[in-house]
């Protein structure tokens, strides 16, 4: 093949194999999903103490709860003895405690190994040290976040950073009140692509006018291929005749009442890195947490989110769940199209980004900055 020079217009991609090699994807999961702040869980999914939930974090089963105070808890789901999984369910609710199935090894929701047979004969063993081995937890927009990182970076500088470069400030997000909203609809994908896949086409509009013949009926400006991410603080305006972000343009349900002026009939996106999509609409909030399982297949699990007024009526949601649900599928579908290609000779060293894909460049080179030098692009950059 011969080479040739790309042109000014076009920036190249990531090659190939970073969407299919497990060598990178395990570097991935190491210096990226176990070292980040990562959105495990809608806070409402543990009840109360011993209502626990288990998820997939990087190469770790975590095993969320909460404690007698009501305080969220995140441990590592191995048992301290021989390494049993503690919690098999993906949820459940643990009466008294956690105890092991292999040897009764129990612990409190506070981690502390309580009981053990045997246990009163050992009374050199520290509990708290051979308890449950703690991850960092924290609660926001009324989601359990989780960092096993030892030492975890800066929530503010992270997380909240990614929202204020994208609107701005905080407060544009916080006049949702996303943490006191109610999950009215969640539907989960299975999706047979590369998590970086899915970041990349949820960054940019550049298909939208081909695959999403709804959602640019509802947001006519997308037809023209710029994301609202695209430009800082932007939010993409309802079409004149639109009443409603939904399937067929009808009325939504009620507003969220401290939505401001400028937010009404505008859709916003924000994407936090690295698993997190958020999409603000007048009168709910679409909220994606991805779970990356293997270098092909993202389990990506969306949550739509009512006022509780909203969800309690038992009004129909159907039209707004709707249009987001055909967009994820029209989306997911256009990522499982392009999965199989990355392993093709002819993708080798990639694709290439037109002007209004740029921004997704910046995502690349943060990829290849967390992964560490030996990953290095096997394209030139201009
Ligand atoms: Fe858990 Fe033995 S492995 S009690
Ligand atoms: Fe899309």
């Amino acid at each position: 093949m011969t080479l040739i020079e790309t042109p000014a217009s076009l920036i190249p991609t990531l090659p190939g194999r970073d969407y299919t090699d497990a060598g990178f994807f395990a570097a991935e999961q190491e210096h990226i999903f176990e070292k980040m702040w990562f959105c495990a869980a809608r806070a409402s999914e543990l009840t109360g103490p011993g209502s626990f939930r288990t998820v997939t974090v990087g190469r770790e089963s975590v095993l969320l709860t909460r404690n007698r105070g009501g305080e969220p808890r995140a441990y590592f789901n191995v048992c301290r003895h021989r390494g049993a999984r503690l919690c098999t369910e993906e949820s459940g609710q643990a009466q008294r405690s956690f105890q092991c199935p292999y040897h009764a090894w129990t612990y409190d929701f506070d981690g502390k190994l309580i009981a053990a047979p045997n246990l009163t004969k050992m009374p050199d063993i520290d509990r708290v040290q051979y308890g449950l081995a703690p991850i960092a937890v924290r609660e926001w927009l009324g989601y359990v976040w989780v960092c096993l990182a030892s030492d975890p970076p800066s929530f503010e500088s992270t997380v909240l950073q990614e929202v204020v470069e994208r609107l701005g400030d905080l407060g544009a997000l916080e006049r949702y009140g996303v943490e006191d909203l109610r999950v009215g609809r969640r539907i989960s994908y299975d999706v047979g692509a590369n998590w970086k896949l899915i970041v990349e086409n949820f960054m940019e509009c550049y298909h939208c006018a081909t695959i999403h013949p709804e959602l640019t009926e509802v947001l006519p400006e997308f037809a023209d291929g710029y994301a609202a991410q695209y430009f800082v603080g932007h939010g993409a305006q309802f079409g004149e005749d639109i009443q409603g972000f939904t399937i067929d343009g009808s009325p939504g349900v009620e507003a969220i009442p401290t939505v401001d002026d400028g937010q009404d009939r505008r859709y916003f996106a924000v994407t936090v890195k690295p698993q997190v999509f958020i999409n603000l609409v007048p009168d709910h909030v679409i909220f994606h947490r991805m779970y990356p399982l293997a270098p092909d297949r993202t389990v990506v699990e969306c949550d739509w989110l009512f006022l509780p007024g909203v969800v309690e009526s038992g009004v129909d949601l159907t039209a707004s769940v709707q249009l987001f649900d055909r967009v994820n599928q029209q989306d997911f579908d256009a990522c499982e199209r392009c999965q199989p290609s990355m392993s093709s000779r002819l993708y080798r060293d990639g694709g290439v980004l037109v002007p209004s894909e740029h921004h997704i460049a910046k995502f690349h080179d943060w990829v290849h900055q967390q992964v560490g030098g030996d990953a290095v692009r096997s394209t030139p950059r201009p």
